[in-house]
């Protein structure tokens, strides 16, 4: 039996009241269940017990881990990634401070379809190496749990090519990820038609489903990409073999998807800047996370969503990266929910839970992940700041001292 019991915590932000109710909407500062002077006790991977003041007799032989003073929050969770790939597309920044847009560079061939094509000729161990480098770098910033997406193969062969990756590296740990068929990302450049295309990719979901490479499916629906309508049989026939919706909603025009979303009883839709009052509100009623990508719109120079129109119709905000070699490269979450908090308007209380519990429900996570309650899987951080203000606060700029995953370390004394 494995058991750890963390004392000296100045702040411990459990969000314990969040999972007691499996709530999402709502949140106030008390739905943290900040502890102050608290102690964290783990059994075998996952939360034993928390609290505040003197160690309980019964834990008192537990192995001891001084957390200094400082926060102790659980493993974040990125909800929106897309960590493989070939190349690099920074010139393209460049041409956006240039003046160009993201739309410009891809009728001019960059874009997806340059990825795709740096994807297509990486050899395995360069996807794979890749990879580990950027889930790496989340773990730094204390990200334990992350959404991984294909998208960048855009033919079948090369879709499962890459899956199989994310697979081994799922396997491989120490992370939780949880995978993604972005099977309808963009038409890739040697293929002339779309319904063509959207056959084939549509027909992979079987051996994708038959090998277990995925859980999840994603489009991206967006004008110029793929209409509502094209998605249609690509999502009926994923949702016939047992895989979960997430989509790429309503990010530069308004495409009905945000609406469509609730239709498909997907996840989340993410991104959602140009979303309906009336798309919205049929996400709250259907219970679909939405998933505002503030780095993106920094990275990308476009609005940013607001999450206030979310929230007026009790629609569940989370934030994610979307790290990806185009639209933004930020891969540090704690920055991404300091911009949140300011550009998107949350509070900080709400940026928290956005980038753990609300984001692991947006996983359908949120009864192991995201929180720090009796039975919850024993992911966690330890900050050397002393207080939720002061992370928020931060920028992401001191990274975690301590990561651990299911009770055991996978980062000790991370220089910030
Ligand atoms: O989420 N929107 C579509 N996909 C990515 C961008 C991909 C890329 O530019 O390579 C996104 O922003
Ligand atoms: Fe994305």
């Amino acid at each position: 039996m494995s058991q750890l019991l963390v004392t000296h915590i100045g702040e411990l932000v459990s969000l314990a009241p969040l999972a007691k109710e499996q709530r999402c909407t709502q949140i106030v500062e008390q739905d943290l269940g900040v502890l102050s002077n608290a102690w964290l006790a783990i059994e075998d991977g996952k939360v034993l017990k928390l609290g505040s003041g003197p160690i309980p007799e019964e834990l008192q032989g537990y192995p001891k881990l001084n957390a200094g003073g400082g926060l102790v929050l659980p493993g974040l969770v990125d909800c929106h990634t897309h960590p493989i790939f070939g190349g690099d597309r920074s010139h393209e920044f460049a041409a956006r401070l240039s003046g160009k847009t993201y739309q410009d560079i891809a009728a001019e061939g960059g874009g997806i379809q340059s990825t795709i094509r740096h994807s297509r000729t990486a050899s395995d161990t360069e996807l794979d190496e890749g990879c580990r480098r950027n889930l790496k770098r989340f773990l730094e910033h204390g990200v334990t749990t992350v959404e991984c997406k294909s998208g960048y193969g855009q033919s079948p062969q090369e879709e499962i090519r890459m899956l199989r990756i994310l697979k081994k590296l799922a396997e491989e740990g120490p992370q939780t990820l949880s995978i993604t068929y972005l099977g309808l990302h963009a038409k890739a450049y040697d293929y002339q038609d779309k319904t063509h295309f959207i056959e084939e990719m549509t027909a992979a979901l079987k051996t994708i489903q038959a090998d277990n490479l995925a859980e999840w499916v994603d489009a991206f629906v967006e004008r110029g990409y793929f209409e509502v309508e094209d998605c249609e049989r690509f999502f009926s026939e994923a949702q016939r073999l047992g895989f979960k919706i997430r989509i790429h909603a309503d990010e530069f025009a308004d495409s009905r998807a945000a609406g469509a979303a609730a239709q498909w009883q997907a996840y989340s839709a993410d991104h959602l800047e140009e979303a309906s009052v009336e798309g919205i509100k049929a996400m709250a009623d259907s219970g679909v996370v939405a998933v505002l990508l503030p780095g993106t719109s920094i990275y990308s120079k476009i609005k940013f969503a607001q999450a206030q129109g979310f929230l007026d119709q009790n629609c569940a905000v989370a934030l994610a990266t979307d790290f990806n070699p185009g639209s933004c490269q930020i891969d540090n979450l704690p920055l991404i929910a300091s911009l949140g908090a300011l550009h998107c308007g949350l509070s900080c209380a709400q940026a928290i839970a956005a980038v753990s519990f609300v984001a692991a429900k947006s996983l359908g996570l949120s009864e192991c992940k995201g929180a720090l309650a009796p039975g919850y899987d024993g992911d966690f951080i330890i900050h050397p700041l002393q207080s939720k203000e002061q992370w928020i606060a931060d920028f992401g700029r001191h990274k975690p001292s301590h990561v651990f995953l299911n009770g055991a370390p996978a980062i000790s004394e991370n220089p910030s």
